[in-house]
């Protein structure tokens, strides 16, 4: 869930419209106004995404849907009326009876939309998402490399919430991936500064701020026009107005979403950017301030509070924002904005949560520990086996997450009121059919016990 890292190819292309009907069943859904999400990685229907030049795991079918692998697990999530995380290219695969199980045994499906990292306007990504619409050419073989799948519904001219069986679905919540700050202008650092001598200088010292920052300025999404936060707030809005059309005949799923925590926002915000050199226009002292965050401005945690007000004001307040958090780069600098961040919501009284996953991603041989100290860091272990030789790679993700919880919960970022979305982008677990049974240690099933276990429950956290 980090900037970029599910991000697509980007096309650009025009508006066309085309209507198609599906069967549509009503069905009660299911409210979701629990603490605990579980969002395991059964990504194989995520054919565009491959981190390790592979599909990660397979699909819910012979694994989630089958309850008798996870019985603890479905016990708590039902006690606390917990929800499960589905990818929206995952209906396609599977069976309309499916996903009724998990509405039949109360686990709302939050349905995980993969389409707004890219650069379309949010009334065009909600039309291809929602009634797979393409302006032009078809966008789901152009951005999601599903061209011509035999095995799934196909979502072109239909949208991801027709099932495998071709029942329309309509999922009881849905869930945002991040558009800012990946989609903002920014200034490329190497073009800015020589950052191959130390300490770095000024590329073109003879030239004014403004025309170093010209010369260094990177715009991925130009057609996103010239106000941009404005413009990137209001795709929301947008494409939450074709969700409450599209599911007005039957239950209007409520809207969770993820917001980055990471000092890229400082470096990608070119007003704090302003600022900072009017304070430190020193090349040496500009370079310094700059990775060390020393002054940082905050305007993201001014963002949060702007779009969450922005939805609220057409009704439809996010029903949680998860904090997708880098916690390694300057521990104390995300723990400063969690801090804010969780003051914002709390005043805006939208639920404040954090999308608990391992930081270590791909890397093979890693763990995430604290370092203890007056200021204790957050740091990957980038030699686990050493330290810990039994583990395997499945196990080493379930010991960082609890590792991370701890230290969150010790911070005083996690506590009675927060949700906690226990997920995996990566590769880890490697765990396709049965292979995700409960029982198995270093399953995502067993880690979620175990920080219910473990942690959750004991705090008086969870049930
Ligand atoms: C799926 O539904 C559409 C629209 O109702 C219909 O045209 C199509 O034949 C159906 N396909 C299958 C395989 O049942
Ligand atoms: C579900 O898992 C159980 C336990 O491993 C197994 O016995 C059963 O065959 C599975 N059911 C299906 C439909 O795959
Ligand atoms: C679950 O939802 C029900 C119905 O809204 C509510 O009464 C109950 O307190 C909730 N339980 C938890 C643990 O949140
Ligand atoms: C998709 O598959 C059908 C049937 O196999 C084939 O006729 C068609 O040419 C394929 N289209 C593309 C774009 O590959
Ligand atoms: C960066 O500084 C190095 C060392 O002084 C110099 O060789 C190089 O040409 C500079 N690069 C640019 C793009 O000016
Ligand atoms: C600034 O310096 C660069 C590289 O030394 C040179 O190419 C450019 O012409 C200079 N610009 C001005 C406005 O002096
Ligand atoms: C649903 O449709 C009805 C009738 O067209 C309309 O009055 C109502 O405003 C719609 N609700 C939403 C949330 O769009
Ligand atoms: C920047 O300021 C430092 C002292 O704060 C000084 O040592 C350095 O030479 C200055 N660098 C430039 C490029 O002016
Ligand atoms: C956090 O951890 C430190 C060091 O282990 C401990 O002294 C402190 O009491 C803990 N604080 C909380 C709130 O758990």
């Amino acid at each position: 869930m980090f900037v970029l890292s599910k991000s697509v190819t980007i096309v650009s292309a025009l508006l066309i419209v085309i209507y198609l009907e599906n069967i549509v069943v009503q069905t009660q859904s299911l409210t979701g106004n629990g603490k605990f999400d579980f969002g395991p990685n059964q990504l194989a229907s995520n054919v565009w995404y491959k981190p390790k030049g592979q599909l990660i795991n397979g699909h819910y079918e012979n694994s989630y849907s089958n309850f008798s692998l996870w019985p603890n697990l479905e016990l708590h999530l039902r006690n606390n009326n917990g929800s499960i995380l589905i990818q929206a290219s995952e209906i396609g695969f599977m069976k309309n009876e499916a996903l009724m199980a998990f509405r039949n045994s109360n686990i709302p499906v939050v349905a995980v939309l993969p389409g707004f990292t890219q650069c379309y306007d949010g009334n065009v990504l909600a039309l291809l998402e929602l009634y797979g619409q393409s302006p032009k050419e078809n966008l789901f073989c152009t951005i999601f490399n599903i061209c011509n799948s035999t095995e799934r519904q196909n979502p072109n001219g239909k949208g991801w919430f027709v099932t495998q069986d071709n029942f329309s679905y309509t999922p009881d919540l849905l869930n945002f991936d991040e558009r800012m700050p990946n989609l903002i202008p920014y200034l490329d650092y190497n073009k800015l500064m020589n950052t191959s001598i130390n300490p770095p200088q000024w590329l073109y010292s003879n030239l004014s701020w403004a025309d170093r920052k010209m010369k260094a300025r990177i715009d991925v999404c130009p057609q996103a026009g010239s106000d941009r936060i404005k413009n990137l707030m209001n795709d929301y809005i947008k494409y939450v107005s074709v969700v409450n059309e599209k599911f007005n005949s039957t239950k209007i799923p409520r809207i969770q979403i993820n917001w980055n925590v990471i000092a890229g926002w400082e470096w990608r915000d070119e007003h704090c950017l302003d600022l900072l050199y009017e304070k430190f226009n020193n090349a040496t002292d500009f370079d310094y301030a700059y990775r060390y965050v020393t002054n940082p401005y905050h305007q993201d945690v001014q963002h949060l509070n702007d779009l969450s007000e922005l939805l609220c004001s057409v009704g439809s307040c996010p029903e949680v924002v998860f904090m997708d958090i880098d916690l390694t780069y300057i521990t104390s600098y995300s723990l400063e904005v969690l801090h804010m961040n969780k003051q914002i919501l709390k005043t805006l009284n939208i639920p404040f949560g954090i999308s608990l996953v391992d930081q270590c991603a791909e890397i093979d041989n890693c763990i995430v520990e604290i370092v203890s100290s007056e200021n204790p860091k957050v740091i990957l272990n980038l030699d686990a086996k050493s330290k810990y030789p039994n583990l395997n790679r499945n196990q080493m993700q379930e010991f960082s997450l609890l590792n991370v919880l701890n230290f969150l919960i010790n911070q005083s970022i996690v506590d009675d009121d927060t949700r906690i979305a226990i997920t995996s982008w990566t590769t880890w677990p490697i765990e396709i059919g049965q292979e995700i049974v409960e029982s198995k240690s270093g399953s995502m099933a067993h880690t979620a016990n175990q920080i219910f276990e473990k942690i959750l429950i004991p705090n008086s956290f969870a049930r």
